[in-house]
């Protein structure tokens, strides 16, 4: 199983809007004798791209990570080619949470031994925008922040490059290419200009202040989330979005993505867009860099209110720590 997510990986960012399987077959003496995996949305399925060189009666057990699927999509039904080709038992990571599926069933009816769940936290870790988009129709939402050891971002002045080193810089370039789109707000294209190397852009920006021949708007299909405006205008569109207590509606801009085909955003901006996000947000990115600013009225990665009692604070629960030298990066989940 281990070997199907590591192959399942390869496609990250690729698959979108359905999941990344990976497939292994072995023979019956536990040889693996093929692999594959779902290299892009509207390609073979990984069951069909391990199993279609293969003769009746080759392989013994089929391993993967999501349930084989049962319906006509894009291809056909991987279900039918495990039976078709004779596979004993297949080992699966974990249930499709889409519940047209029912493949362990339609297995077991064919007389194959079906074994699942088998790492199923790790299965569903690898899958987590697929389970959030199947059974809450909603885009999956991350938040990436850079800070010092005190929690801050930039100066008060908007200085901010670098917090993090350019190794940790390098792995933001990786975790961005893992979410169909990256978000930013005016304020951050304002101060930075940074370029957000990405396929699909999204900035908020209530007021139409952004510079267009700002770096960002230079590659990439683009949103604009703005209060004036509906129109295209070469790569990008701008979304005339309702406004709530002077600031565009993040839900209604989540709730569009949604219909937009964004399946995942990662939103990196400073830390009142952050923070207003958190409300939505099913993951955060936290790189720390063993730095101290000292300074009160440096920004902070979060800031969107003021409270009295620590026990108001929101809490989350750690995932992973890793080293990202002389950084970290901090991954955690909202409880
Ligand atoms: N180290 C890092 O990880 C990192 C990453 C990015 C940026 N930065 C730094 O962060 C600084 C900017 O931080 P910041 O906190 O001042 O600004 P910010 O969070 O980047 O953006 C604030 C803007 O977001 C919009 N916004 C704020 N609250 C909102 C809400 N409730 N709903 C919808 N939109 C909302 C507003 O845009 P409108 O004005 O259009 O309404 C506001 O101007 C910059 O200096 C940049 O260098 C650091």
């Amino acid at each position: 199983m281990e070997k199907c997510i590591e192959l399942a990986k390869k496609a990250e960012g690729l698959t979108s809007p359905n999941p990344l399987v990976g497939c292994v077959v072995t023979d019956e003496f536990d040889n693996i004798i093929s692999t594959g995996y779902h290299r892009k949305y509207g390609e073979f399925h990984a069951e069909r791209e391990a199993l279609q060189n293969l003769k009746k009666g080759d392989g013994h057990t089929l391993y993967v990570n999501l349930e084989p699927c049962t319906h006509f999509g894009k291809t056909p039904p991987c279900t039918d080619i495990i039976i078709e080709k004779g596979i004993k038992h297949v080992v699966i990571g974990m249930r499709d949470p889409n519940l047209k599926v029912s493949g362990i069933e339609k297995l077991k009816e064919a007389g194959i031994e079906v074994t699942c769940p088998v790492l199923e936290d790790e299965c569903k870790k690898l899958n987590e925008v697929f389970i959030k988009n199947v059974q809450e129709k909603k885009t999956f939402v991350a938040i990436k922040t850079a800070a010092t050891l005190d929690g801050k971002i930039a100066t008060s002045t908007g200085s901010s490059k670098w917090v993090t080193s350019e190794n940790a810089r390098k792995e933001v370039r990786k975790i961005r290419n893992r979410y169909d789109a990256i978000m930013t707000s005016s304020t951050t294209v304002i101060a930075d200009n940074p370029t957000m190397e990405h396929r699909k852009k999204i900035i908020i920006d209530r007021e139409l202040k952004t510079d267009l021949s700002s770096k960002i708007y230079e590659s990439g299909e683009i949103y604009v989330f703005n209060e004036k405006t509906d129109k295209i205008q070469n790569n990008i569109t701008f979304i005339k979005t309702p406004v709530k207590d002077g600031k565009i509606s993040l839900e209604f801009v989540f709730e569009k993505l949604y219909t937009l085909g964004i399946m995942s955003v990662l939103i990196e901006s400073g830390g009142k867009l952050n923070g207003k996000a958190l409300k939505y947000a099913d993951k955060i990115y936290h790189f720390i860099a063993p730095k101290i600013t000292g300074d009160n009225n440096s920004k902070s990665a979060f800031d969107f209110r003021t409270i009295t009692d620590i026990n108001e604070c929101l809490n989350f629960k750690f995932d992973s720590i890793t080293n990202f030298e002389p950084d970290i990066l901090a991954i955690y989940y909202p409880i």
